[in-house]
């Protein structure tokens, strides 16, 4: 009982923490927009909309039984009405998360020196009131009743706007907003954002050098200090204090004195390994954190799992044929809970028990591959968000991805911190120690697996939350032969695998899993992304790496472009939104280099200024928001782009004197140019180059 109420206190703070002023584009029912082929008959939406053709239709009805007499309100009313179909319709209906009758109508009288001008000349609020006051409308949808408003007729059904408010401000006062802080009202038109112009591309980004060592993880701690943790695929999770920028501090890791230790558990092979870590919100109260990890059943005990193939998704196990002659689902996901040493303060702790609290998660895998495995706690709703990938196999043989039931190639969203008993998870079939959030989208969509998010994904690798955008929510699919994307993931959204790559229609070799028919979905396409064709090959193949939105000042040029790069490390993008929370990214390719003066000298790529990094596994994001590149090489932290010499104007310009030292480009030895990395680097690099799965 006190846990319950621990946690709806802990579930009540973080819905304050969501500052929900911020729009994106997202329906009443919180899923993504889709892009319709042709203009609904009814209302005047097409391309991005939330209505098809059957809720246009409805409208239509809707509008009709209204019986509008004058042209004029009977047109203000159809735009009001069909706000409901605008990509921006979850922002313009809700107030405060109680969804409302009709749109926020502008409102001039708050906004009369807002950014968007147009609104301070188009009083929509006003207009509605003096056309429609004295007109007569059946279910008006006005009805102080549908404020929650006692005292006056609700039961009568043909009214005019006077009979139930006294006067304009009366009216406005209700039902009047404004467009503030980057949100929007209605002004009887489709929403349209800024348009500031098409900003530039970065020249190039700045790169320091501050630790030799290569990790797959890096998360924040939740202190807010500036201590950051970092694990490595073997399985052992260390707490490091990051250094200030400009000093030359490296960051001190002991390599020897983990945190925590779980090699023991964790099977470690090419593919497999520690994919990801996460540090409950409350950490610095409750010290729970979790680890995301792949066993083997054969070599530890605790390694058992419901398999992922199952009746339940056309899938026979004996069927299967796993790579290195092991038995299905030998090898598993596994979730498990731990906590911080000793009963001091967690904020203290430099140490946690490598004994497993809870298990949140177990799942037999078929294959060898596309495990994804990353793990995130939402920023708004508090709640574990596991990316598992389609299970391996060339084009899915199994449809997992694009299967309703089956929990491979999806987003899943689990409570964590109200724990049903033994016999509750026994009796809802689930798979660990986790509840089931109730706006789960499977309450709408009842074909899905009830702790599904979002679907239709390859291998889901690196996904983050817009630290300033909670709605903005990006992973990276790593694709198959042809297209590597960015997703603006979405509730019930899905994402095409397999039968789509990125944009491109994707053709399954085999299919002993049955098949998804292109006619039989509506995919979200990717918002960024790049061909296979785009990226230099001579590593064979190219495989994505998602990031961060850069929200730092350090680099100012970059500020609000998301970052992601190739594994490869050939190339990095940074996309740029335009307008302004719209959803619609350009990407460019831009240099990075290392700056001369960075606490450990960086190889350069051979006969150029540009940092050879190795393989780009992950990102990481700091409590300033920095943003920090884990390659096999080491980590390397986003810096002033001045300290590369890349010309940034947004940039406070202070005198460029490099303290450190500067290396000649003549340094490198012909040894060094073939083979920048040494051989510790090389035998992490080979471990995770065919992680991501674009090779069988
Ligand atoms: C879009 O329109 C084209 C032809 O204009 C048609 O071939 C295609 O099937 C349509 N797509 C959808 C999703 O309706
Ligand atoms: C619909 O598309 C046409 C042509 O692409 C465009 O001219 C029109 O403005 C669009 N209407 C809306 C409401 O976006
Ligand atoms: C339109 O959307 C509704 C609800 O989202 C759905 O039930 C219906 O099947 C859809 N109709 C068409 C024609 O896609
Ligand atoms: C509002 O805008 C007008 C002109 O656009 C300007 O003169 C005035 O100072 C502004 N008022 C405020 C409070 O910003
Ligand atoms: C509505 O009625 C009021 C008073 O009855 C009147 O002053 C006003 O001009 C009318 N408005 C319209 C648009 O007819
Ligand atoms: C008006 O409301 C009453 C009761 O609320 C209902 O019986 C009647 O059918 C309604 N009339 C119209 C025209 O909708
Ligand atoms: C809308 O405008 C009216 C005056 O016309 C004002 O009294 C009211 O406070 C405004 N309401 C909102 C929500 O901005
Ligand atoms: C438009 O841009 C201004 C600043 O340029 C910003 O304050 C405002 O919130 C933006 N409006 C929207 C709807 O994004
Ligand atoms: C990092 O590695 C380089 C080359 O292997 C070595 O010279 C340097 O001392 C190392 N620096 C640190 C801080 O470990
Ligand atoms: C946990 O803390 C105790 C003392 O509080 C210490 O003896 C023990 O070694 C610690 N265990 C680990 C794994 O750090
Ligand atoms: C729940 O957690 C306990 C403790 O770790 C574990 O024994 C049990 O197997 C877990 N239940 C499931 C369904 O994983
Ligand atoms: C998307 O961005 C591009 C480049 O900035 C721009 O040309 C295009 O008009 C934008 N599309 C929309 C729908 O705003």
């Amino acid at each position: 009982m006190a846990r319950v109420l621990a946690s709806t206190l802990l579930f009540c703070s973080l819905l304050l923490l969501f500052d929900p002023s911020f729009s994106s584009p997202l329906c009443i029912d919180s899923v993504a927009p889709y892009t319709l082929n042709t203009t609904l008959k009814f209302c005047p939406y097409n391309g991005s909309t939330c209505c098809n053709s059957t809720e246009d239709l409805q409208l239509q009805k809707q509008f009709q039984a209204m019986k509008i007499s004058d042209p004029s309100c009977a047109s203000i009313m159809t735009s009001i009405l069909c706000a409901r179909c605008d990509p921006f319709s979850a922002e313009l209906f809700t107030v405060d998360s109680t969804p409302r009758p009709v749109p926020v109508l502008c409102n001039s009288t708050v906004s009369a020196n807002s950014s968007q001008s147009r609104q301070a000349a188009n009083n929509f609020c006003s207009s509605v009131w003096d056309t429609c006051q004295n007109v007569s409308f059946l279910n008006s949808p006005f009805a102080p009743s549908l404020k929650g408003q006692a005292g006056l007729p609700s039961n009568s059904n043909i009214s005019k706007l006077t009979e139930y408010w006294q006067s304009k401000t009366d009216f406005c006062n209700a039902f009047g907003g404004a467009s503030m802080d980057g949100s929007v009202c209605f002004d009887g038109q489709p929403v349209t954002l800024n348009n500031t112009g098409t900003p530039s591309a970065p020249h190039g980004l700045c790169l320091e050098k501050i630790v030799n060592g290569s990790y797959l993880n890096m998360v924040a701690h939740p202190d807010g200090s500036n201590r950051a943790f970092f694990a490595n695929q073997q399985g052992k999770i260390w707490l490091a204090t990051i250094p200030d920028q400009g000093v030359g501090g490296t960051m001190h890791l002991d390599e020897s004195n983990p945190f925590v230790d779980l090699t023991d558990e964790v099977y470690l092979d090419t593919q497999f390994g520690m994919m990801g870590i996460a540090f409950h919100p409350n950490f610095a109260q409750n010290g729970r954190f979790f680890a995301s990890f792949n066993c083997d059943k054969v070599k530890w005990p605790g390694c058992t799992g419901r398999c992922s193939c199952n009746s339940d998704v056309n899938c026979d196990p004996s069927q299967l044929k796993p790579e290195n002659g092991a038995q299905p689902c030998q090898y598993q996901t596994v979730i498990a809970e731990y906590t911080v040493n000793g009963t001091s303060s967690p904020p203290l702790a430099t140490s946690a028990k490598p004994t497993e609290v809870r298990r949140i998660f177990t799942m037999g895998l078929p294959f060898t591959s596309h495990h994804g495995g990353q793990i995130l706690f939402g920023p708004a709703d508090g709640y574990l968000y596991l990316m598992t990938g389609d299970g391996g196999g060339t084009g899915d043989p199994y449809n997992f991805a694009q299967n309703k039931k089956s929990l491979l190639g999806k987003i899943m969203r689990l409570d964590v911190n109200n724990i049903p008993s033994t016999e509750e998870i026994n009796q809802l079939g689930l798979w660990g120690n986790y509840s089931i959030p109730k706006d789960n989208p499977y309450k709408e969509d009842t074909q899905l697996q009830p702790e599904i998010w979002a679907y239709g994904l390859r291998n889901p690798w690196r996904c983050s939350f817009d630290s300033e955008r909670p709605s903005y929510f990006m992973c990276a699919d790593v694709g198959q032969d042809r297209y590597e994307e960015v997703n603006m993931i979405t509730k019930d959204g899905n994402y095409g695998w397999r039968v789509y790559e990125g944009p491109l229609p994707y053709i399954p070799p085999e299919s002993p899993g049955g098949n998804t028919s292109s006619s039989s979905i509506s995919p979200i396409l990717p918002v960024m992304g790049y061909s296979h064709s785009d990226v230099n090959k001579k590593e064979g193949s190219a495989s994505i790496t998602g990031g961060y939105f850069y929200r730092s000042m350090t680099d100012p040029c970059m500020y609000g472009r998301y970052l992601y790069a190739d594994l490869y490390a050939t190339a990095l993008w940074a996309g740029t939104e335009n307008p302004e929370n719209s959803g619609n990214f350009t990407s460019s390719e831009i240099p990075f280099s290392c700056a001369s003066d960075s606490p450990i000298q960086c190889s350069s790529v051979p006969g150029t200024s540009l940092a050879a990094l190795g393989y780009i596994y992950s990102f990481g994001e700091d409590n300033r928001k920095d943003v920090f590149i884990l390659a096999s090489s080491g980590v390397y932290r986003v810096v002033r782009s001045s300290r590369c010499n890349y010309n940034c104007s947004k940039e406070n310009v202070t005198p460029v004197g490099s303290p450190g030292p500067v290396p000649s480009p003549a340094k490198s030895p012909a040894s060094q140019l073939t083979n920048p990395f040494n051989n510790f680097v090389l035998l992490f690099s080979s471990l995770l180059l065919l992680l991501l799965g674009f090779v069988q």
